[in-house]
């Protein structure tokens, strides 16, 4: 960024050429930095910068997103860990695919997969948005934010059921409403327009809808010796796999849509175009490209050297995964504590066990 200072100085002519070079460079940044860069909250040590004074060292964030570091950074540091949540969900249900949702540890997070608008671009947002929904509805809940707290509405009141609200109910409302407000921040000030947009905001609800939709009854008994004759319930988050599971599902489904549509998401599909798209489907703009070779330039790692399973028919199989390339074998031994007996009072004992295990990896 210091490149743009820089150009004012009156240069001679090689240097003009190096400077309008690092202003080209500067303005490119700036355009691909402008999708979804909050997302580097997620991968950043945050100690000590969410400061009033230092919001404008976090790259990336959009006008009203600095705001909300300025004016509430306890929230800021909330939407960091559901940035963080969502990612690591993210390489939980991607680990067994040729896309592993890896991530690098600066601004760019995912790379230049997030251009391209395809469904694994849907899924980041939809997880990353649901991310911050539960981590900041969870923080309401233990008091760690003062803008919020529990859902005590119904507290008090009885079910016809015959059991009582009670306790601490999450209050996702706030959550969903502080994802609206950060999350979608971003594509809110560009063009509404563009299918781009609307295709991150779609999945960015996606994602909000999901935690709402999960969120269940709790209920705890009371009574002599757990006889359950008083029961208070309470609404509580999903823990947030279930929320992860839910979107790969919905990944798997996500709907294609048509590029030339205004202000408006179109299915390609001419067949299905009547029907409305509702926010259980995420959807997508372009085909995923082919993850199997190697291609930095578009941010794709490749499967080579990724582990495989021989005798699984999933996506994890080596089948698959090496893309028909075959695989490597080879034997490592693996130690284990084995046959543990618990001696009376108190340690337990184990012998180690040494077996050998082939370990596949693709070529
Ligand atoms: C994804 O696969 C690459 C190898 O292609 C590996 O280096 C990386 O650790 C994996 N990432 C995750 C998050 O599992
Ligand atoms: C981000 O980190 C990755 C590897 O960690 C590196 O290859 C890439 O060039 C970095 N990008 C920028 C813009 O610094
Ligand atoms: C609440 O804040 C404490 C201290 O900052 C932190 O360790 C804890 O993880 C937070 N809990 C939640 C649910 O946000
Ligand atoms: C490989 O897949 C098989 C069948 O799905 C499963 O039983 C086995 O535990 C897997 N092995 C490893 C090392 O994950």
């Amino acid at each position: 960024m210091a490149a743009a200072k820089t150009h004012k100085v009156t240069a001679r002519p090689r240097e003009k050429w190096i400077l309008l070079l690092l202003w080209i460079h500067w303005i490119f940044l700036l355009r691909c930095g402008t999708q979804a860069s909050w997302m580097y909250l997620g991968v950043a040590s945050l100690a000590g910068s969410v400061r009033d004074d230092k919001c404008n060292e976090l790259p990336g964030l959009v006008q009203e997103q600095l705001q909300v570091c300025r004016e509430n950074p306890e929230s800021l540091l909330c939407i960091s860990e559901g940035a963080r949540r969502g990612i690591l969900e993210c390489q939980s249900q991607f680990k067994n695919e040729r896309w592993n949702c890896t991530t690098q540890r600066n601004h760019t997070v995912f790379g230049p997969i997030l251009r391209k608008g395809t469904r694994e671009t849907a899924f980041i947002y939809a997880v990353l948005s649901a991310g911050v929904v539960h981590a900041v509805t969870q923080a309401c809940s233990v008091g760690n934010l003062t803008d919020c707290s529990c859902d005590m509405s119904r507290y008090g009141e009885s079910d016809v059921e015959g059991w009582k609200w009670g306790g601490c109910s999450d209050n996702v409302d706030y959550g969903l409403y502080v994802s609206k407000q950060f999350v979608d921040a971003p594509e809110v000030s560009t063009d509404l327009s563009d299918s781009r947009v609307l295709m991150n905001l779609h999945n960015n609800e996606v994602g909000r809808e999901t935690v709402k939709h999960l969120m269940s009854r709790r209920c705890r008994c009371h009574g002599v010796s757990g006889s359950c004759a008083v029961k208070t319930c309470w609404r509580g988050l999903p823990p947030f796999q279930d929320i992860g599971r839910a979107l790969k599902q919905s990944y798997e489904r996500s709907v294609r849509l048509a590029v030339r549509s205004k202000r408006r998401l179109r299915r390609k599909d001419r067949r299905r175009r009547r029907e409305p798209i509702s926010y259980s489907e995420l959807v997508h703009l372009r085909r995923s490209p082919n993850y199997c070779r190697n291609r930095p330039s578009k941010g794709i790692l490749g499967t080579r050297g990724r582990v495989c399973n021989r005798t699984s028919t999933g996506p994890e199989s080596c089948d698959l995964l090496c893309c028909g390339r075959g695989y490597n074998t080879q034997v490592v031994r693996h130690v284990e504590r084995c046959h543990c007996k618990f001696h009376w009072c108190c340690y337990v004992e184990c012998k180690r066990c040494e077996t050998m295990v082939d370990v596949h990896t693709c070529k």
